[in-house]
Order: structure tokens, then C-alpha cells, then sequence
């Protein structure tokens, strides 16, 4: 077995299909909205990367000083041999961990981004020829076969990224985790904590414009891969806290009316002047309700750990 090998679990054709039904499905609903697993093309990837060393952007320092912090003790609760990790993107944070692992045999990065995954893969092996890397360009929230490797597995799912699924989404996603866990095995989960609002729109609205121009990149990639004809410069960037639902919104305001074509569905779709498409939700978390979460979805929280400020918490789960 060579010591990094990237497996496509899904064919380029279902990507197709399955962007396809998204974007007929969120741009002709109302409110429009589009999902935001489809920001991460390779400019997107990029441009999340630049995101995380944004001055306002603190959840990635925040769980970095976490894993700093915790590492060792991490390692020690789980003993893990199998590192699966969910949304890997860089596998930046993660070295704290693949450090910390001392019996650690396979790391496993599933991402839908394939130049994130090959990037991240070839940087690691470099680094640590003695470890195997299975990546997997999948999807997440859809069922996933992992690879028959050693256990005990950690599965870590860093970020916050789970906070980028609905509700309903997150309830599921949970079970299918679950349902990946042998005894022995473990949760890592990363949940960005609820705060002041002005600290939270910031982050999602930086000065620099990054993040605006993370937004638009998803009308790129509908561009390219569906022929649309969306103007970048006929939406503004717009990120606001919905208190009742306790999670930041992304959404793309139209400027004016106007009417985008796409091509590859047949179909036009018109925005009213200041209509929004919204993009992303971007949940924050309070403990009482990721253990309750957890629970719901069969898993006891062993661990909860936050950063010395307070902004984010990973915590450590098992199947109960
Ligand atoms: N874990 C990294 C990256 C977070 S960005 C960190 O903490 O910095 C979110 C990552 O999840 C991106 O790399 C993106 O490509 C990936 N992603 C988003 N939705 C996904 C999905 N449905 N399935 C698999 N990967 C997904
Ligand atoms: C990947 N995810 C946790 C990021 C977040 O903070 O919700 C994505 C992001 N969106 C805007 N900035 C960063």
C-alpha cells in the first residue's frame, strides 16, 4: 500500500447531479438558497484558508490553542490508531493531534475538495513517511464507508463546521457518526460557542473583503459548472445574527432586479432589487445543547474542553 492514496467514493457525474439538484432546488425555492458544501472549489478552498488568518476570524486560533493545549490528552482518552477526519480542508490544526497520536497507523481526510485533500495529503506524507494517508473526496452527509484500518478510531470533525448544517441536517449527520463508531471508538467534535454579536458579524463581514469574496464564489462555480450567467458584482455580501435561531446567516443581496440565466437546467431565475440568496448558516453552540445533541444521537460526552477565552469547544464523545 502506498503511503497516500486519494479515493473518489463518489463518481464526478453524481458531483454533477447532485449540484445540479441543489441549485434548481435552493434557486427556485423562497427564500432562494444554495448549500454551502459548494463554496469549496479550489478558489474557495483558497479563499477559506485565507479566512481562517483573518484578525476577525477567531474560531481557528481558538480551537488551534485548544488542540495546543489538549492534545496529549486527546490521545491519551481515545488512544486512537485510525484519525478519520470530516471536512479536513488543510489538515492544518490537525498536526496537533497526528503529533499527540502516538500509535497512530492511518489518517483518513474526507473532504468534497480534491485540491484541498491532495495538497493537504502530499504536504503529510512528506512530513511523516512512516504514516498512511486514505483520503476520501466524499461527502460527508451522505453515508460514508470508511476503510478497514486499525482501532481504536477518533473520528474528528474540526471547525465548527458542523454549524453549517440545518438542524434536521445535524440530527442526521450525528446518527450516521454514530453508527460509524465501534466500541472503543471516539467523537471529536469542534462546536464555535455562542458570543457577542458584534465579535460574531464580524467575523463573517472582515474589513478586507475576504469573506465577501468567499460567498461569491459559490456564483462562480455555478457559473463554470452550470453556464449561469450571475454578475459577482450584482450582489453584496451580507452577515447577520439570527438570535432566535442563534446562528450567523451569509446571504448574497441582489443589487437590483435582474434576471440570471442557467443554461445547463434551462432556467431563468429572477431576483427582485434586494431580494437574498442566503448562502450559509453558520451555527454557535452552548454546552447544555451539543451534549444534548449528542445524546439524541446516541452519543455520551466524555470531555469538554474550551479555549482560555471561552469562544470554542471541542468536546469527546462515545457511542452509549
Ligand atoms: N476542518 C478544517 C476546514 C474547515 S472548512 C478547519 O477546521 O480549518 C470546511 C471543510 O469542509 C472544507 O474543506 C470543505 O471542502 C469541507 N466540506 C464542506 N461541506 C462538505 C461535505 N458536505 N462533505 C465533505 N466535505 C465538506
Ligand atoms: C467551515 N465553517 C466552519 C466556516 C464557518 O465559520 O462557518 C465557513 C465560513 N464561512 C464564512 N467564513 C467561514
Amino acid at each position: 500500500m502506498s503511503p497516500f492514496h486519494i479515493i473518489r467514493t463518489l463518481p464526478e457525474d453524481a458531483t454533477d447531479a447532485a449540484l445540479r439538484a441543489d441549485v434548481r432546488r435552493g434557486l427556485t425555492a423562497t427564500p432562494k438558497w444554495l448549500p454551502p458544501k459548494w463554496f469549496y472549489d479550489a478558489h474557495g478552498s483558497e479563499l477559506f484558508e485565507r479566512i481562517t488568518e483573518l484578525p476577525e476570524y477567531y474560531p481557528t486560533r481558538a480551537e488551534r490553542e485548544i488542540l495546543a493545549d489538549r492534545a496529549a490528552e486527546i490521545a491519551a482518552v481515545t488512544g486512537a490508531r485510525t484519525l478519520v477526519e470530516l471536512g479536513s480542508g488543510s489538515s492544518e490544526k490537525t498536526r496537533y493531534l497526528l503529533d499527540a497520536l502516538t500509535d497512530l497507523d492511518t489518517y483518513v481526510p474526507v473532504d468534497v475538495s480534491e485540491s484541498a485533500l491532495t495538497q493537504a495529503g502530499q504536504a503529510l506524507i512528506a512530513e511523516r513517511p512512516a504514516l498512511t494517508v486514505h483520503a476520501l473526496i466524499a461527502d460527508f452527509t451522505a453515508r460514508l464507508t470508511l476503510p478497514d484500518t486499525p482501532g481504536p478510531r477518533l473520528v474528528a470533525f474540526l471547525g465548527g463546521t458542523i454549524g453549517n448544517l440545518l438542524p434536521a441536517e445535524r440530527a442526521a449527520f450525528l446518527a450516521s457518526v454514530r453508527a460509524l463508531l465501534a466500541p472503543g471508538d471516539s467523537l471529536l467534535l469542534g462546536t464555535d460557542l455562542v458570543k457577542d454579536e458584534r465579535v460574531l458579524v464580524a467575523a463573517y463581514d472582515d474589513a478586507a473583503g475576504v469573506t465577501a469574496a468567499f460567498d461569491k464564489n459559490v456564483l462562480a462555480v455555478v457559473n463554470r459548472e452550470l453556464g449561469a450567467d450571475f454578475d459577482e458584482d450584482a450582489f453584496d455580501h451580507v452577515a447577520l445574527w439570527d438570535a432566535r435561531n442563534e446562528w450567523i446567516e451569509m446571504r448574497l443581496r441582489s443589487r437590483t432586479a435582474q434576471t440570471v440565466k442557467v443554461p445547463a437546467l434551462d432556467l431563468a431565475v429572477d431576483f427582485a432589487a434586494g431580494e437574498e440568496l442566503r448562502t450559509e448558516v453558520s451555527a454557535k453552540f452552548r454546552q447544555e445543547g451539543v451534549r444534548a445533541e449528542l445524546a439524541a444521537a446516541g452519543l455520551e460526552t466524555t470531555d469538554w474542553w474550551t479555549d482560555r477565552a471561552g469562544r470554542f469547544a471541542l468536546s469527546a464523545s462515545t457511542a452509549r
